[in-house]
């Protein structure tokens, strides 16, 4: 089944709790939340405390997206703040396996994330004990960014790779996730749909978020 995910990078940060909950009312089932250090990506956003807030403020799982260095460190914290699903960069982390563990030991879902130009293939030996995969379709970062074609053939790859071996998580797609992509990343395989732009960039996150989840959902015939 298609999920979207709407991003809040791109909402307006002095209405959080509304913004989401129109995201919500366009049919958003998991609220995706960028976190960056202004190390790993050119740019700082948020941390626990906004999560913690954001907690209270809805029932939806909420998706930490790590774009962070060392996320050892604040995976604890994460979870105290009452994160869901946490995913971590393979390139930021020299010790991939053991985030993985760390994240499902703190009671979440542990994701892993490859930037465009990392192979898929290099996942091989994880897949096993992920929720799902993201693949980045732009460089992270940044909000609004263009959507970069050849991460078509890497989640048809990855969806292969699921198939050949088995196994049932989840593939997220993160960037430029907007009406003119949304029915090609479907037909590819991804079934998390990432959007900031797409639902928030207009204003009018509710009606927004319907007409990009209508269109995914037609693409993946359900
Ligand atoms: C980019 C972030 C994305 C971002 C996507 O580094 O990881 O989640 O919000 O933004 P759009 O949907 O605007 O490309
Ligand atoms: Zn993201």
């Amino acid at each position: 089944m298609v999920e979207l995910l709407p991003s809040i990078l791109s909402a307006d940060f002095s209405h959080l709790a509304d913004q989401v909950a129109a995201a919500e009312r366009g049919g958003g089932t998991v609220i995706h939340v960028d976190v960056m250090d202004g190390h790993f990506v050119p740019n700082i956003t948020l941390g626990p405390p906004v999560v913690k807030s954001l907690r209270k403020a809805t029932r939806l799982p909420l998706d930490c997206h790590l774009m962070i260095e060392n996320p050892d460190q604040f995976i604890p914290a994460f979870a105290e703040a009452g994160a869901d699903w946490v995913s971590v960069h393979y390139e930021a982390c020299r010790h991939l396996h053991r985030s993985l563990e760390l994240i499902a030991q703190c009671g979440m879902k542990p994701a892993v994330v490859i930037n465009p130009a990392t192979r898929v293939e290099l996942l091989l030996d994880i897949l096993p004990m992920v929720h799902h995969v993201l693949v980045m379709s732009v460089n992270p970062g940044f909000g609004g960014q263009k959507f970069i074609e050849f991460s078509l053939g890497r989640i048809r790859r990855l969806a292969e790779l699921r198939r050949e071996l088995g196994l049932a998580f989840r593939i997220e797609v993160d960037g430029g996730v907007a009406h003119d992509t949304v029915a090609r990343i479907v037909q590819a395989g991804a079934d998390l749909l990432v959007a900031g732009n797409a639902v928030f960039g207009a204003g009018e996150p509710e009606r927004d978020a319907r007409a990009l989840l209508a269109s995914a959902r037609a693409a993946a015939n359900e």
